[in-house]
């Protein structure tokens, strides 16, 4: 339960980060913030000076244009300036900072006692060797690879050689289907794919070839150039004899029961991957014939660096295109900022490199700041439900970013797989992803951090390339539930439905006024879609599609999605918000909330909830978390439908898709495409056990 006055406390800074901090108090910040707004040019102009470019732009520093009703939308940022991001992320690491012997990744491999350390110059060696085979396979500057790896070195070592020699990555997170892997391929036009055997995330084996295979087939019938496939023998790594592979075996003890386990299933489910000899190749075979250097391609600072896929509204996913220049400067600069990032950290992100947070807070922020980070495989419940905490121990991890739904996780099992672990060594935690309700925050400060440490609320987009509303660990005084203030270069609105500016105390569309360096730059080969998905509504804005309340303090509420938003009587409702309410029971787990049609109130509330173990669904728990919500909300707010959910649909990345329940909820069928959820098991159920009359 979170009480009125915790909710309404300030939590702040702990003296002991500030003497070190980049960014040692509020008022600090906001002059920093100041001259990022006021003067763009000069302010990111001096985080360049930082980077190596093999020659300066040529024209304005940044032109652009937000407004759909003067012509094309463009953002560029120091064009015709050239540079090589993975150059800089490792050439100057190892060579001008002197960090070849620093430690860039920990590999923590699902199996405990299973792990690999790589420093900044063996990194280097790798990527160019696999520039190299890149560039033996005819890859050239401006062609698309497709990566479908799990959370190995090799994902790194694929996409900063694509960015080598200017090729452009697309990471398709390797729990996506072989329908989704194929689209992906097919959109951006691959001319050649980077996938693994297979992969065990926790307990479950993944035969990745096998899906890559099923992919490529689609795509070859549907006239893909692709031609080569190579694949990383990581599963089968023991095999391996050839000593010039620097991946170690796994070890030979696995806990007796997952032996036993996988042995069974391994059987069963192909052990050898399937192998066409005109299209496969294997990894450790290219790379043992090729050199350690590699000349890297000097970009342009707005040639594409990679594209990533994320959902848009209309089932059909976006390929969000990010440039090398601006990109680089602004995954840099937050990463140190926001997670106040100093040479001695060990940092982890648990996010998969398939998502967003993977590409700028795993690879291209932490590496360009030749920081230490931990690189993990596995699960946060395998093989029980302390491994994050033991990984955090293991490596000393002083920064830890991690999202929501992973905290509420943890959260259902309570303090005790927490606490037998020291965690002494965590300074910063951060969340990202989705709202964090306050109760979830609060046991993330308390249970985890042992209020020693910030809590970073980052919020932004695929699109975004990095944080937009954050606080900054030694400055910012937080509030649970609140991404706090805009980042450096970072101008947020509140607009109305009529699109006008919303001043003090507001609640409405969340938009940005002018571009910063991360910005994407386009949706690949489908512009007009960019501008109309981002631009039209609100001309001269950025549009987030989020719905954003700011308070009396100047402080940015994520409401939720426009979509998630309802109107019950005429009074704007956020989802996020009756789900916050529902979680602070002690039965409720997990929640969500979608709109319904009502006769009279225009939409109600329909509420799925998933309990805590040890709690029953009954009438008198449905009266219970009603008074919850009209307690904590008001009356307007009170829920006409709550369901019990044994789980609830969810992508893979872990978003619960509130479109699958809106359809549950008013019994329509007509699911559209559902290939993306990781339990589609449960829309079933959902559908037997719909609340069909009012309870
Ligand atoms: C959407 C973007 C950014 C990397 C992961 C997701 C929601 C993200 C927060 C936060 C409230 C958040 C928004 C946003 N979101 N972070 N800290 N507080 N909401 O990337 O898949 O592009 O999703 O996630 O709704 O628009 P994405």
């Amino acid at each position: 339960m979170v009480l009125p006055e915790e909710q309404a406390r300030l939590f702040r800074p702990r003296p002991e980060l500030l003497p070190a901090a980049h960014v040692p108090s509020l008022a600090h910040y906001q002059r920093l913030y100041q001259r990022s707004v006021e003067e763009p040019h000069e302010f990111w102009g001096d985080i360049a000076k930082e980077f190596y470019w093999k020659s300066q732009h040529t024209g304005p520093f940044l032109k652009y244009n937000f407004d759909v009703t003067k012509g094309k939308i463009f953002i560029e940022w120091m064009k015709g300036a050239t540079t090589n991001i993975c150059y800089n992320l490792l050439d100057r690491n190892v060579n001008e900072k002197k960090l070849g012997d620093k430690i860039a990744f920990y590999w923590e491999g699902n199996e405990p006692g299973d792990s690999v350390k790589i420093t900044y110059r063996e990194l280097l060696h790798r990527v160019c060797q696999f520039a190299n085979v890149l560039h033996s396979q005819g890859v050239r500057k401006g062609d698309r690879v497709s990566i479908y790896l799990p959370m190995i070195l090799e994902l790194v070592v694929a996409m900063l050689a694509c960015a080598r020699i200017g090729a452009l990555h697309s990471i398709v997170f390797a729990g996506f289907s072989a329908d989704s892997l194929c689209e992906r391929i097919l959109d951006c036009g691959c001319s050649l794919l980077v996938t693994a055997d297979a992969f065990y995330r926790g307990d479950k084996l993944v035969n990745l070839k096998q899906i890559a295979d099923e992919a490529l087939q689609k795509c070859k019938a549907r006239g893909s150039p692709l031609k080569r496939c190579i694949v990383v023998k990581h599963l089968g790594r023991e095999e391996i004899v050839d000593e010039t592979c620097s991946k170690s075996p796994p070890p030979k003890r696995l806990c007796q029961e997952v032996q036993e386990k996988k042995t069974e299933s391994s059987q069963k489910l192909h052990p050898k991957p399937p192998w066409d000899p005109a299209v496969d190749v294997w990894w450790h075979e290219q790379m043992s014939r090729a050199s350690t250097e590699c000349e890297p391609e000097w970009c342009d600072a707005e040639d594409g660096l990679f594209i990533l896929y994320t959902s848009g509204s209309t089932g059909k996913p976006k390929g969000v295109l990010h440039t090398v220049g601006g990109y680089m400067l602004y995954a840099a600069t937050s990463f140190k900022y926001v997670f106040d990032y100093q040479p001695e950290d060990v940092y982890w992100c648990t996010a998969d490199i398939g998502w967003i947070t993977g590409h700028s807070y795993l690879t291209y922020g932490p590496l360009a700041n030749g920081a230490t980070s931990v690189l993990f495989e596995g699960v946060p419940t395998y093989p029980d439900v302390g491994r994050m905490w033991s990984i955090v121990d293991k490596y000393k991890v002083t920064k830890f970013y991690t999202a929501p739904t992973a905290i509420r996780l943890l959260m259902k099992h309570g303090e005790e797989p927490v606490q037998k672990h020291s965690r002494k060594s965590l300074k910063v935690l951060g969340s990202v992803g989705e709202p964090i309700n306050p109760e979830a925050w609060l046991w993330y400060y308390r249970v985890v951090g042992e209020e020693r440490c910030p809590i970073v609320d980052t919020f932004w987009q695929t699109e975004t390339g990095g944080h937009m509303l954050t606080p900054l660990p030694a400055a910012t005084p937080m509030k649970p539930g609140s991404a706090t203030l805009p980042f450096f270069g970072v101008v947020p609105a509140i607009l109305n439905e009529s699109g006008e500016e919303l001043e003090g105390e507001a609640e409405g569309y969340l938009v940005f006024k002018q571009p910063w360096p991360g910005i994407m730059r386009s949706l690949y080969g489908q512009h007009q879609h960019f501008e109309t998905t981002y631009f039209r509504k609100f001309p001269g804005y950025y549009v987030t599609g989020d719905g954003c309340r700011r308070d009396e303090d100047g402080y940015y509420w994520i409401t939720g999605r426009i979509d998630d938003m309802l109107n019950v009587s005429g009074h704007l409702l956020s989802t996020a918000e009756v789900e916050s309410a529902l979680l602070e029971h002690r039965a409720v787990a997990e929640a969500a909330v979608v709109s319904h049609p009502h006769a009279t109130k225009g939409q109600c509330l329909y509420c799925f909830v998933t309990l805590r173990d040890g709690h029953d669904f009954s009438k008198s728990l449905t009266e219970e978390l009603r008074k919850q919500v009209r307690d904590k909300i008001g009356p307007i707010a009170t829920p006409d439908y709550i369901q019990c959910a044994p789980s609830l649909p969810k992508t893979r990345s872990g978003k619960i898709t509130r479109r699958i329940l809106r359809k549950i909820a008013t019994n329509d069928h007509d699911l559209g495409d559902i290939s993306t959820l990781a339990n589609p098991g449960i829309i079933k159920h959902l559908f037997n056990s719909r609340c069909d009359t009012k309870q």
